[in-house]
């Protein structure tokens, strides 16, 4: 279907047809949702012999008491297998509560308050700090943004992560510029994963920001793979050291997608001197993370193997899902100019770009025929997609029939936007 070319008499056809398959679906009274970026009760399913398994025992490795306050940073089991996925060493992460959103609200909280490099870094010195958001990207980091009154900067995203001419432009000309947020592996929406050249590129960016600029590296979906053979990630570390600015980088990640999501671990890794700061102010808001729980994740994963011979698990649970919504997609939108979307090969989204003007109209048509789809914006930092086209699809959660049917109402939607937009009767 070609919008821009067709004919007003054919726009009118499709118009009528489209609107009567649209009723059709409100007659049905459905009540679907492809919102919620979380996984299955079958993915959570297969960490259920994490319960009991530790049958009494709770020695960690160091001979320390699980159930007992201390350990700061996390027990050594958890601490070498946050090394192992974040590449880096183990005295340069720690291991801590459920939520690796937390680690990130705190190094940024942090950074506002203390400074990122003490006294005289604080961020909350300037007038109006600001901070690079490649977008689309994920609304709970906007949100910890304005939440802090931190002004959001908006840079584009290349199909090899963000685009860093701007970046480096910009953060040459505005001292005023305190961080960037990266999601590097299967971006949250995009799926995209950021190029070697991009990695190295952000990892040079130490040399012409100032000492209190951070990066906020959230390696959320660093092992979750839809396919046998990945594409694999620049280690950030590695590169920041070859360049010395191993301060630059703060890394996050958690087992949340991996074990139970709300009940994992969560890792912060970065600098021995950066970590040597966040302890200070970490001392005084815990004596100490969940050690049991930390306990009962290293039994089962003793090691980065077991993590991705789990993750092959999820994956077969996820890839029919993630087919069925591309299927829809390719079917509908490959032979037209009514969107675009993304082909991810891991993690948790599909980001479709419907014509510009267009992603609220979808989403408020879709609501009416009963889809719940995530609100037009939420991809963008205050809600404000610019040109008002984007829109992230989360199959995880659903049953593949019911993607089926939320995905033929959701094209049929994208199509009568487009159709009555073009007709002049948005
Ligand atoms: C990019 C990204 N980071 C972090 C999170 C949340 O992580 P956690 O559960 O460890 O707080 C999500 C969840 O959707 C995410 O997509």
């Amino acid at each position: 279907m070609y919008i821009d070319s067709a004919s007003k008499a054919q726009l009118q056809q499709w118009e009528s047809e489209l609107s009567a398959e649209f009723q059709g679906f409100k007659n049905q009274s459905l009540n679907l949702d492809l919102t919620r970026g979380k996984p299955s009760a079958e993915q959570l399913s297969l960490t259920d012999n994490m319960d009991g398994i530790l049958s009494g025992n709770y020695k960690c490795q160091d001979g320390s008491d699980a159930r007992n306050y201390g350990g700061l940073f996390g027990i050594p089991e958890m601490r070498k297998l946050g090394a192992e996925l974040l590449g880096v060493k183990e005295n340069e992460v720690i291991a801590g509560g459920n939520s690796s959103l937390t680690f990130m609200h705190l190094c940024f909280v942090f950074a506002c308050l203390y400074g990122p490099g003490g006294k005289g870094t604080q961020w909350h010195r300037e007038r109006i700090p600001r901070f690079l958001c490649p977008v689309p990207g994920y609304d709970r980091h906007f949100s910890i943004c304005e939440d802090l009154d931190v002004k959001m900067i908006n840079v584009p995203m290349t199909a090899n992560g963000p685009d860093m001419d701007e970046v480096e432009s910009l953060v040459k000309k505005d001292p005023s510029i305190k961080g960037m947020w990266c999601v590097p592996k299967y971006s949250n929406p995009t799926g995209i994963v950021y190029s070697d050249e991009t990695v190295e590129r952000i990892a040079k960016l130490g040399r012409i920001a100032g000492p209190d600029f951070r990066v906020f590296w959230d390696n959320a979906y660093a092992v979750h793979d839809l396919t046998d053979n990945p594409p694999k990630l620049a280690n950030i570390m590695d590169l920041c050291k070859k360049h010395g600015t191993d301060n630059l980088v703060y890394q996050f990640s958690s087992t949340s997608k991996i074990s139970f999501a709300g009940a994992g671990v969560s890792f912060l890794a970065t600098s021995t001197a950066n970590l040597a700061g966040f302890e200070k102010h970490l001392f005084v808001l815990t004596i100490g993370p969940d050690k049991v729980n930390q306990l009962r994740h290293a039994k089962l994963f003793p090691d980065l193997a077991a993590v991705r011979k789990h993750m092959r698990k999820h994956a077969e649970l996820l890839r029919p899902k993630f087919e069925a919504v591309l299927d829809h997609l390719r079917k509908n939108f490959t032979d037209s100019d009514l969107g675009t979307w993304s082909e991810p090969q891991g993690g948790y989204f599909i980001s479709f770009n419907a014509r510009p003007g267009l992603a609220s109209e979808v989403i408020r048509l879709a609501g009416e025929a009963g889809v719940k789809l995530t609100p037009a914006g939420s991809t963008f930092p205050y809600k404000k997609d610019p040109e008002n086209r984007n829109i992230r699809l989360a199959p995880s959660f659903p049953k593949v029939a019911e993607l089926n049917k939320t995905m033929a109402v959701f094209v049929n939607c994208v199509k009568l936007a487009a159709v009555r937009q073009q007709l002049g009767n948005p």
